[in-house]
Formats: structure tokens, sequence, C-alpha cells
């Protein structure tokens, strides 16, 4: 049976939320054992030989993945099945809901495919992008996380590996 490993990074919780999301489709659909760490929270580092499939997720915000999501991406993640997500709930999300996939893309590509082409040793398997929300001033400002999403492809995900 595989095991898999899903290593995020969050400032707002929406990336912890769909690493939750993840991990329960993986868990009562497919059966797979799961492990959920976050990586601000995790002060050792992290035996990897025990999983085959790990999936890493990033808030993104001022531009950037957390600290930690960013440094674990330099994992030597040789000979496992990799699979990356970022909660870009302010740029990127909203362009996929819009439809313009022009912009959806070139952000998806400096927040997302630039930053694992440049940190990962393993290509992925496969890649997402999900909104999330900004609160200001504890008042919500954008909330466009969908757990259908996560759900999607966390299906996807146990299908490409069952
Ligand atoms: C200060 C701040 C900066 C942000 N910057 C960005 C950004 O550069 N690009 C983007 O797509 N979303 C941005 N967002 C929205 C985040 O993607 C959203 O808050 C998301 O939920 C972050 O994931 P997390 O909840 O796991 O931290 C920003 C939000 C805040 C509060």
């Amino acid at each position: 049976m595989s095991k898999t490993l899903i290593a995020y990074g969050t400032r707002f919780g929406a990336t912890a939320k769909s690493s939750e999301v993840i991990a329960e489709v993986l868990k009562e659909k497919f059966n797979h054992e799961v492990d959920v760490i976050n990586l601000k929270e995790q002060k050792e580092s992290l035996d990897l030989s025990v999983y085959d499939i790990i999936i890493v997720g990033s808030s993104i915000a001022k531009f950037s993945w957390t600290k930690q999501a960013k440094k674990f991406l330099n994992s030597d993640f040789t000979g496992k099945k990799l699979f990356v997500f970022i909660s870009s709930a302010g740029i990127t999300y909203p362009a996929l809901e819009k439809g313009n996939m022009e912009k959806y893309e070139k952000w998806k590509r400096r927040f997302l495919d630039r930053v694992v082409k440049k940190n990962a040793n393993v290509k992925p398997s496969s890649t997402a992008v999900f909104g999330g929300w900004i609160k200001r001033n504890g008042q919500m400002k954008i909330s466009n996380w969908k757990e259908e999403d996560a759900v999607n492809w966390a299906e996807e995900i146990g299908k490409s590996i069952s």
C-alpha cells in the first residue's frame, strides 16, 4: 500500500484546509495511509524514506511561497511521485474563475511552475491552483476557497496511483 505525505505551508489557513480535504479523500476513497504535516510546526527533519507519494502545498502571499514550504521543495524526491499545489486567492485563482486563461497561465507559471522547476529535483505528476481567503480587520474581503477543487484533485491523484 502507498504511503502519502502532505506537507504544507500556510499563513491564513486555506492551505491547511485543502491539505485536510485531500487527506480525507485519499484515506476514505483510496485507502491510502496519509500523514499531514504543517511545516512550520515541524522542527526535526522529516524521514521521507517511508513515503512513495509526496504532496506539497503552499500559501501564496506577497508573491511568495512560505519559507518552510519553499525549503521543503529542496528535499530529495528521487523515486517518489510528487504533487504540488498553491493557494493563490488574490491573483491566479480569480483569473481561472473568470476564464482569463492568459492571466491564469502567466501567474501559475510565476507562482507555481517556475518555483517547482527551480527547487524540486523531481517533476510533479500534477499541479493545482486553489483559492483561499483574505480577511481585513476581521472582515472577509475575498473568499474563493472551494472544497470541491481539493476533492477533485485528490480524486485525480488517487486514481493515478491506485
Ligand atoms: C498580505 C496578503 C498578501 C497576499 N498576496 C497575494 C499574492 O501575491 N498573490 C495571490 O494570489 N494572493 C495573495 N493573497 C491571498 C492569499 O493567496 C490567500 O490569503 C490565501 O488564503 C493564502 O493561503 P493560506 O490561507 O494558506 O495562507 C494575499 C493575502 C494577504 C493577506
